[in-house]
């Protein structure tokens, strides 16, 4: 995969890599101690120390990168020379803070066996991109993938699902929110089956106001059919047309080259499926196609197998050039679909007069090697990166905490 897909992957391996030389040289795994005892805590409170001031000299990198940016002089800050793949920061991460706070959480320094780990420090970015965004901007737009992001992967949105209660607290506070799935229907009616516990909360809710419940929309297929809240409608929501949301770039992707790239990943999707033998069909879309299995599931490594194929073979071809795609791995299928989530998250942007990237967050799962969907929003928005619908939940409540 092109490195772009690993900016985020890195940062992590890199800090993770830091905390690791701490954790050899300070916990004692083989001292013999009693739990609790004064000795433990001490060195706990130690590895502490040492673990908040790595976080604090990360944190005055990232402000020295995010400086080299604004002056003009990309690609020339130190944190580019340590992490050649790293991308741009659009508040400041206030990473010391987030330890901290994780820290209380997790007891990640209280560790003797287990050192510092990708999740912990996904974790803390995720907390550093809320104080950052709290402390520096503000938040007026939270975008939210669907799958594994707000309910389990291929599920639906059902009334007892946690996360209601805090989008409707999101609204109430006359923020926007946004669903950016790439599940990608032309009718209303299939996204109010995927997200009747919300769409029906809205509608009962005595608190919102019908401004406040304007400030939902659906994005589908990445960045392709837009639906906005609409009381009247028994779906619940009612299609946008796109000559009214569309950004200026996209009015230049013509039909015919749409139709050329959805053939030329259609027939090397095929090609793959037969090369690795897959028991999968073919889903042909307006503005998507994808391969999704029959009966038994594909093996991750088909699937990344298959999503670099396809992604090579569009990117290689002329109209690949032209006109953006994403190639994804949903988990049990690969579908390419025109644009990709940063279209879908500047175009509610746009959609809500024009929210600023530093006061825009999208929250997702996918975010790792192999082809991810979240991953572009990242140049449109900050982000969070969340692995379970749960932590979901509990970032909106930390945000709430702020
Ligand atoms: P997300 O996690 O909300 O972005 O949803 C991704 C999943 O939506 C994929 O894994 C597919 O199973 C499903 N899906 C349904 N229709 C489409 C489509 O048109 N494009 C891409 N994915 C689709
Ligand atoms: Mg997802």
């Amino acid at each position: 995969m092109t490195t772009r897909y690993r900016v985020e992957y890195q940062l992590i391996e890199w800090i993770k890599g830091l905390l690791a030389v701490p954790f050899v040289l300070h916990s004692q795994p083989t001292a013999v101690y009693q739990e609790h005892s004064e000795n433990l805590i001490a060195v706990a409170a130690d590895t502490h120390q040492r673990y908040a001031e790595i976080f604090r000299d990360v944190e005055t990198l990232i402000r020295d990168h995010i400086k080299h940016e604004q002056d003009d002089a990309p690609g020339k800050s130190k944190l580019k020379l340590l992490v050649p793949s790293v991308g741009t920061f659009f508040t400041t991460l206030y990473l010391e803070d987030a330890f901290k706070y994780q820290d209380q959480q997790r007891f990640i320094s209280r560790r003797r066996f287990v050192a510092p780990s990708f999740n912990d420090v996904r974790l803390i970015l995720n907390s550093a991109q809320l104080f950052g965004l709290t402390r520096s901007t503000g938040v007026d737009l939270v975008t939210f993938d669907g799958d594994v992001t707000i309910y389990d992967d291929g599920a639906c949105l059902t009334p007892d699902n946690p996360v209601i209660p805090r989008i409707l607290r999101l609204l109430l506070q006359d923020r926007k929110v946004g669903i950016v799935t790439a599940a990608g229907y032309t009718e209303a009616g299939k996204y109010y089956e995927r997200l009747k516990g919300l769409l029906d909360a809205m509608h009962d809710s005595d608190t919102l106001s019908d401004a406040q419940r304007e400030g939902l929309v659906v994005m589908g297929g990445e960045s392709n059919f837009l639906f906005r809240y609409d009381s009247a409608s028994p779906a619940r929501l009612t299609y946008v047309p796109r000559s009214e949301w569309m950004l200026e770039e996209m009015a230049s992707w013509a039909e015919e080259d749409i139709t050329q790239l959805l053939d030329i990943a259609e027939s090397s999707l095929r090609a793959c499926a037969s090369n690795l033998n897959l028991p999968v069909a073919v889903l042909r879309k307006d503005r998507a196609v994808g391969v999704y299995p029959l009966d038994r599931k594909i093996s991750r490594e088909q699937l990344e197998e298959t999503v670099l194929v396809v992604q090579n073979t569009v990117e290689r071809s002329e109209v690949g050039s032209r006109l953006p795609f994403c190639a994804f791995n949903g988990g049990n299928d690969v579908f390419v679909d025109i644009g990709d989530k940063s279209w879908g998250v500047r175009a509610c942007q746009q959609y809500f007069g024009g929210i600023e990237r530093e006061r825009t967050l999208h929250v997702g799962d996918q975010f790792l090697s192999a082809g991810a969907n979240d991953f572009k929003a990242r140049l449109a928005s900050t982000t969070a990166w969340i692995a379970s619908p749960r932590e979901t939940v509990q970032l909106l409540d930390e945000l709430e905490g702020l």
